[in-house]
């Protein structure tokens, strides 16, 4: 059995007490909810002050991060490293984001490298694809996501799958309130599985799906009620306590 996973990506959003309100309001809407991991994702700079209010209040939720680099220590200006991540507690870390392939020109093949970085550092990735508006418009969306996955299969095996998650995010749906129909993206999970269980039954049976953009407490049940769909990572919706603890245990109440 699946079990459901609700991720919060804030991007480039916070300040010391915007982080402490959202922590604190979160976890106290989520208390007694149970049945679904939820996971927040702040920008790297408020981990520390995340951990430590995570840790005060005894909470469950999973701390996350939002990209990793490809190196734990060196010369790299700027860089993040997982053992960085972990050390402040992070252990779900989104990569390949749309905003990141295309703003810092990340490749399928850069992307594959974090996710073998992430393992090998015994971090869980939270691997991102999905195809833009002129890619879904030409039928490619399948066929995109088959190339961003495939990135991995083919270097690490479909085993590296185990144990990470997958963000089915459409482009044109991010941050536009353009949200994918529930049954258009069950369509694509189901062929995103399919894809997978060709090369393992197993891993493709295993392994979570999440749909991300433009997810809110109005749309959340509908997407969690589709048998493909063990999750979300949500953006905007996640900057609000009430909001993102509405799809959490939307998503509770779907797969129980
Ligand atoms: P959104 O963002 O929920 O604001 O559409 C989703 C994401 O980019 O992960």
């Amino acid at each position: 059995m699946r079990h459901p996973v609700v991720m919060g990506n804030w991007k480039l959003n916070g300040s010391k007490e915007m982080v402490s309100g959202l922590i604190k309001g979160l976890d106290a809407a989520l208390n007694g909810v149970e049945g679904v991991d939820v996971a927040i994702a702040p920008p790297v700079m408020f981990l520390d002050l995340a951990q430590q209010l995570l840790s005060k209040a005894d909470s469950k939720i999973i701390l996350g991060a939002q990209n990793v680099d490809l190196h734990n220590s060196g010369a790299f200006t700027g860089d993040i490293s997982p053992e960085m991540l972990k050390e402040f507690g992070a252990s779900h870390i989104i990569i390949g984001h749309s905003e990141r392939r295309e703003y810092h020109h990340e490749s399928d093949a850069f992307v594959a490298e974090k996710f073998a970085f992430l393992k090998e550092n015994g971090l869980t990735p939270v691997l991102c694809i999905g195809e833009s508006e002129a890619q879904n418009e030409a039928g490619e969306t399948v066929a995109v996501c088959a190339r961003q996955l495939d990135a991995v299969i083919n270097t690490q095996g479909v085993e590296a799958l185990n144990g990470a998650i997958i963000a089915y995010e459409p482009i044109w749906a991010i941050g536009t309130g353009k949200a994918a129909t529930a049954d258009d993206a069950q369509r694509i999970h189901a062929a995103i599985r399919a894809h997978i269980a060709a090369k393992s039954e197993d891993v493709a049976k295993n392994v979570v799906i999440q749909y991300g953009g433009s997810v809110k407490p109005e749309n959340a049940a509908a997407y969690f009620a589709q048998p493909d769909i063990d999750g979300a990572l949500v953006g905007g919706a996640a900057l609000d306590a009430e909001s993102f603890a509405a799809i959490a245990k939307a998503a509770a109440e779907a797969k129980k």
